[in-house]
């Protein structure tokens, strides 16, 4: 068992830092690049954070939620009320770094998972399965700690991140076209400052 399909099993959702209620940001950014409910959207370790449940209720028919932990997407799945939903989605048990996509997503949504990536080797990995699941006019919305943020997340070492750092690592494929800071509560109510960024796909090219 992995360390973090062992954190879902032996945790409620009240007892993980990055439980939010309401995913309000993702779904203030989402909102806000206009996408069409046929549009694909991916979830990149999306766990078992609600957004799902709030994209079916906004319409979206054509979701992906990838998570290294089985027991996370479990639990998402077993908490979306009418079956018919679940089987919706589409779930993936993947590590991100190392996954094969075999299609292209309009919108990539990772909240607090590029930040456990803390050696360059692995952020590369991460951006090329980015490249190869997105195409251009596709959007990134990313959230990481922000550079004054915890050291940690959920007990592991993470890299923070500014607006500006997390455009090089992502690459000049993408342009920044929204950065944001907002703070998030944790459940037992202590705040982690977040980066947030979109970033939206200009050229096919990884290089230019
Ligand atoms: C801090 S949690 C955030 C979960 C979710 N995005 C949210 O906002 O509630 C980090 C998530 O990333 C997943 N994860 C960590 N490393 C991963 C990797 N290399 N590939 C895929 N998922 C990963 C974990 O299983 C966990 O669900």
């Amino acid at each position: 068992m992995t360390y973090w399909d062992e954190r879902y099993r032996s945790t409620v959702p009240e007892e993980r830092s990055w439980t939010e209620a309401d995913p309000l940001e993702s779904l203030a950014l989402i909102d806000a690049l206009g996408l069409e409910p046929s549009d694909a959207l991916i979830d990149v370790g999306g766990g078992a954070s609600q957004l799902v449940d709030a994209l079916l209720a906004r319409g979206f028919v054509d979701l992906t939620v990838l998570d290294l932990a089985a027991s996370a997407l479990d639990e998402a799945r077993a908490r979306l009320e009418d079956p018919t939903l679940a089987s919706r989605v589409e779930w993936i048990v993947a590590d991100v770094t190392s996954w094969s996509p075999v299609r292209t997503y309009r919108l990539w949504h990772d909240r607090a998972v590029f930040h456990f990536l803390t050696d360059a080797a692995a952020r590369e990995d991460y951006v090329r399965v980015l490249l190869k699941a997105t195409a251009v006019g596709s959007a990134v919305v990313l959230a990481t700690f922000a550079p004054d943020g915890p050291e940690t997340c959920s007990g592991l070492p993470v890299a923070r991140h500014d607006a500006e750092g997390l455009a090089t690592a992502i690459g000049p494929a993408f342009e920044l076209t929204r950065a944001e800071r907002v703070m998030h509560t944790t459940p037992w109510g202590s705040t982690q400052p977040f980066t947030w960024a979109v970033l939206e796909r200009r050229t096919q090219r990884a290089r230019t």
